[in-house]
């Protein structure tokens, strides 16, 4: 499917993606046309194994290669420069790429089998919830797409950490299922750059995005009575909120921010199907993977307009 210009969506560790042959122009277009995405918003490249990677782009920088070495297979997208054979719309004409190779099983045998590197965004229209199950794909893009690989609920839950290393300082571009924390013991200290709506360095980085169709109020801890209430769902960490909610979901009820992550997007696509008028979110520990938990609050949080 893939080698002649299907689009198939995979699990991979993070999130479920939608592929496309990298090399070739009219099946990434399709993939822009499925998501309803902006063509200025470049795809990640997808390899079966870290050898590959050599193979297609030549020597990459020292910082890049350790990068690979360490956490490949793995939540990590790196930025190269963008090889010859690889259609700038895969890269939206920018002449550096994004690529990875995901810590799965299916993944890395569907992209093995198919023998092409394989571009993938996240499975969902543009600015919603990233899809952790077959069902959030099906649901999402349904007949856009040519098959669905079913894996079952991806295990980090939360996409990629992507890290431009080509220069002497490393950058974090969009915080991920990687920790910093542990990038840190490869590179010493890094940069985050939150990017802005204005100039969208990685668009996984505009300010409204990964968003329920329902709007969504982040709260400190101590806010939320007063607000919402009977009619909405409320997304807590670990301890069930006070008061009267139409619908409540517990990211970990043992503190674990793993599997807070993990389970995000599941129990927001859960909540936006539960009828609810609005969901008051709180943050969690800004630490780990935490901080990228907070970051897609953050963007979900983006749409709230209240009205009143
Ligand atoms: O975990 C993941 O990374 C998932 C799975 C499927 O691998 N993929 C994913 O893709 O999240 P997507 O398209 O939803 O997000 C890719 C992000 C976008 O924010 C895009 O702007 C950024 O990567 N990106 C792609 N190429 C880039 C480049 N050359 N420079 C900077 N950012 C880039
Ligand atoms: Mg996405």
């Amino acid at each position: 499917m893939l080698r002649t210009g299907g689009l198939v969506a995979f699990p991979t560790e993070t999130v479920y993606g939608v592929g496309a042959n990298a090399l070739d122009a009219r099946a990434a277009a399709r993939i822009f046309e499925a998501k309803q995405r902006p063509s200025f918003d470049p795809l990640i490249t997808h390899l079966a194994d870290v050898a590959d990677l050599e193979v297609l782009v030549g020597p990459v920088s020292s910082a890049v290669a350790a990068l690979a070495t360490r956490f490949w297979p793995g939540p990590l997208t790196l930025i190269v420069d963008r090889p010859e054979g690889i259609p700038p719309i895969v890269t939206s004409g920018l002449d550096s790429m994004a690529v990875r190779v995901p810590d799965h099983e299916d993944a890395r045998r569907l992209i093995a089998a198919a023998g092409v590197p394989v571009a993938a965004p996240s499975a969902n229209r543009f600015g919603q919830l990233s899809p952790t199950r077959a069902e959030h794909v099906v649901r999402g893009l349904g007949a856009a797409v040519e098959m669905v690989l079913d894996g079952g609920p991806t295990r980090c839950g939360i996409e990629s950490t992507i890290v431009d290393a080509r220069g002497d300082h490393p950058v974090v571009l969009r915080l991920g299922a990687l920790p910093v924390e542990e990038l840190e013991k490869v590179t010493g200290p890094v940069a985050v750059r939150p990017g802005s709506s204005g100039q969208p360095v990685a668009p996984g980085t505009l300010a409204a995005h990964y968003a329920p169709r329902t709007p969504l109020r982040l709260v400190s801890g101590a806010e939320p009575a007063g607000i919402g209430g009977a009619e909405c769902g409320y997304l807590a960490f670990r301890d069930r909120p006070a008061g009267d909610w139409a619908a409540v979901e517990v990211l970990s009820a043992s503190g674990d921010l793993t599997e807070a992550a993990a389970r995000l997007f599941d129990v927001l696509h859960r909540l936006d199907a539960a009828g609810v008028t609005g969901i008051v979110a709180e943050p969690v520990p800004d630490t780990g993977v935490g901080r990228a938990v907070n970051d897609r609050l953050r963007r979900a949080a983006a749409t709230w307009h209240p009205a009143s």
